[in-house]
Order: structure tokens, then C-alpha cells, then sequence
């Protein structure tokens, strides 16, 4: 299984003091930050965009922003995003008719790319050809649009064989992770968790972030 990454979604973070949050992040042990970017139309919530993911760029030097695009058509921001400093870009497979030639715009703007599936769609939407072309696998263990929400059990097997079928791949789970969900996801094969309210939340989210990685590690 590929290595262990903690991704703090930054959604639960304090929106005013969003690149000394993330500092605080880096120095607690977080490998990359998830980057929440919705668009009222994929899903009912705004978040923030490029204007805003380039400001922490700038403020964070060397952040590896991991942007879950929750946005209705994922073609048109390729491009802002990588000119604000987006090193990967999930898009979700349900906004999407052609995936695959996505992830060559994303890869030509020297992003990653990820595919990301909500609880409703099955492992099997992703085909062979898509999950090889992408470099990440997003399980939202939640629907996505807001943060705090319960995490979905049900789920989980999907990440199993999303891992079976992908060994080498990074498996990300998103929604409702933490301490006390992590074992399955990671049992199941997940990599990369992102958890917002478990690690903003915490009175010291280095022992949280050091919970997930050790999870996975085991
Ligand atoms: C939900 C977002 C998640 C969310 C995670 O739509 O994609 O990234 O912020 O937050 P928690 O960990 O609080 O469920
Ligand atoms: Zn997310």
C-alpha cells in the first residue's frame, strides 16, 4: 500500500486565519491540506476558489494543496486552479461525461489528478482505464457538502475494491474520519484521509493527525 497521508480538510478551520491554520497544520505532522471548493451548483454550500487558494499558495511555501472540486462543471477551473498553485485536483465522476480527457487536462497543467465518488455511485463507475489514467481515488464516505457530518459505514467496501483492483494507487476517504473511524478505512485500504472536524476540533491536532498516520501504518 502506497504510504500514509493526513490531509486536514481546512472546511473547519478558522476561514480568517486560513494560512496561519494551515502552518499550524504543516508543523503538526499533516503531509497535505484539503482544499473544500464548492461551487452552489454540484452542491448547495459556497466555499472558496482560485483567489483564495492562491493567497494560502503565497502564505504557505511549499503547501500541497489538495483540491476537492465540488463544482458542477470540473472542466472550466483546470486552469485557474493550477495558475493558484493546485497540486492536485479531484473532481468528482458524476460531474463529469469524459474523465479521461480531464485527467490529460489536469496532468497537462502539471497537477495530479483525482476522481472522486459520492456515497450513491458504485466502485465499479470508475472503469479500469480512468482509475490507471489518475493518480488518486476519493471514497466520500459522506455526501459531499458541508463538514460535521456522521461518517457512512456503508461505504467502506468500496474503498476495499477500489484497493484490490488499484494496488498502487492513493485511496482517499472524506467524511466524518477520525480517531474513531479510522480502522476501517484503513483496514479496507484507504491511504490518504482527510478529517476536518476530528483535527480543527482537537485541543492538540498533532495527536490526532499522529493517530490517522500510525492507523494507516499498521
Ligand atoms: C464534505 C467535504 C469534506 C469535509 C470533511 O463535503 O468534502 O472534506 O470538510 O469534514 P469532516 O471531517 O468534518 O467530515
Ligand atoms: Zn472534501
Amino acid at each position: 500500500m502506497p504510504r500514509a497521508i493526513i490531509s486536514p480538510s481546512v472546511l473547519a478551520s478558522d476561514f480568517g486565519q486560513l494560512t496561519a491554520e494551515c502552518k499550524r497544520m504543516i508543523k503538526g505532522g499533516a503531509e497535505w491540506l484539503h482544499m473544500d471548493v464548492m461551487d452552489g451548483h454540484f452542491v448547495p454550500n459556497i466555499t472558496m476558489g482560485a483567489p483564495v487558494l492562491s493567497c494560502v499558495h503565497k502564505g504557505v511555501p511549499g503547501i500541497f494543496m489538495d483540491c476537492h472540486m465540488m463544482v458542477a462543471q470540473p472542466e472550466k477551473w483546470v486552469n485557474d486552479i493550477a495558475d493558484a498553485g493546485g497540486s492536485l485536483y479531484c473532481f468528482h465522476l458524476e460531474a463529469t461525461s469524459d474523465p479521461l480527457s480531464l485527467i490529460k487536462a489536469i496532468h497537462d497543467r502539471n497537477m495530479k489528478a483525482g476522481v472522486a465518488i459520492s456515497p450513491d455511485t458504485p466502485s465499479t463507475a470508475i472503469t479500469d482505464a480512468v482509475g490507471e489514467a489518475a493518480d488518486m481515488l476519493l471514497v466520500m464516505t459522506v455526501y459531499p457538502g458541508r463538514g460535521g457530518q456522521k461518517f457512512l459505514d456503508r461505504c467502506v467496501p468500496k474503498v476495499a475494491e477500489l484497493r484490490k483492483r488499484f494496488p498502487n494507487k492513493d485511496i482517499e476517504v472524506d467524511g466524518g474520519v477520525g480517531p474513531k473511524t479510522i480502522a476501517p478505512c484503513a483496514e479496507a485500504g484507504s491511504n490518504v484521509i482527510v478529517a476536518g472536524t476530528a483535527i480543527f476540533g482537537a485541543e492538540k491536532p498533532e495527536e490526532v493527525i499522529a493517530t490517522l498516520k500510525s492507523a494507516v501504518n499498521t
